[in-house]
């Protein structure tokens, strides 16, 4: 795993709507698009999973929120890698990234459509601590809100 630089901006934008394609039930257009990645990636740091040659596998944003806590977002795994334990290296290798940066708490949300990602981050030792109104109304095809999802990065007598 690497930090992606802008030369990937391209095929971030590729994986990341593709894996969110799954997303496509209840929410409508792209993820994103590449001034909205170029701007993130401003804002915090992407880690990529290469493929060996000039493609991804995956992706994940980080963003620092504070001085101990960090925001996850966009985890994307290419459809054609899902199921491989993809992406629980992308999570567990940004865990391990926030932690190196003196991160404590890692948050995330969820669309709450999305109740599978409920099971997916729970085995990763996320939970759910808030519910918050979802960032794009107009783009919903079903009512939803996001769900946030927290995971301390160290055991509670180091924190
Ligand atoms: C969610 C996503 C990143 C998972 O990536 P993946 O490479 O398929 O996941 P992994 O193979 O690493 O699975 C990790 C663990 O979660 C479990 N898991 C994976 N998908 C799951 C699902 N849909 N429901 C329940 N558990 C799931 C696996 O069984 C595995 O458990 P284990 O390691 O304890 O055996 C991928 O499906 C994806 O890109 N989805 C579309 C984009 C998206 O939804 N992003 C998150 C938005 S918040």
């Amino acid at each position: 795993m690497r930090k992606a630089v802008p030369a990937d901006i391209p095929e971030l934008v590729r994986v990341i709507n593709r894996a969110y394609e799954a997303e496509a039930f209840c929410i409508a257009g792209d993820r994103t698009h590449a001034e909205e990645v170029a701007s993130f990636m401003e804002a915090g740091v992407f880690l990529v999973l290469p493929d060996g040659a000039d493609r991804l596998r995956g992706s994940v944003f980080l963003r620092r929120e504070g001085e101990i806590r960090w925001y996850l977002g966009l985890l994307s795994v290419d459809p054609d890698f899902q199921g491989q334990g993809l992406g629980r290296v992308l999570v567990e290798g940004a865990e391990a990234f926030c932690r190196r940066e003196g991160g404590k708490f890692l948050d995330l949300t969820v669309v709450s459509a999305r109740q599978e990602l409920f099971t997916f981050y729970g085995r990763l030792g996320f939970s759910p601590n808030d519910v918050l109104p979802f960032r794009a109304p107009e783009k919903l095809k079903v009512p939803c809100h996001l769900v946030k999802f927290t995971k301390a990065l160290l055991p509670a007598l180091e924190l």
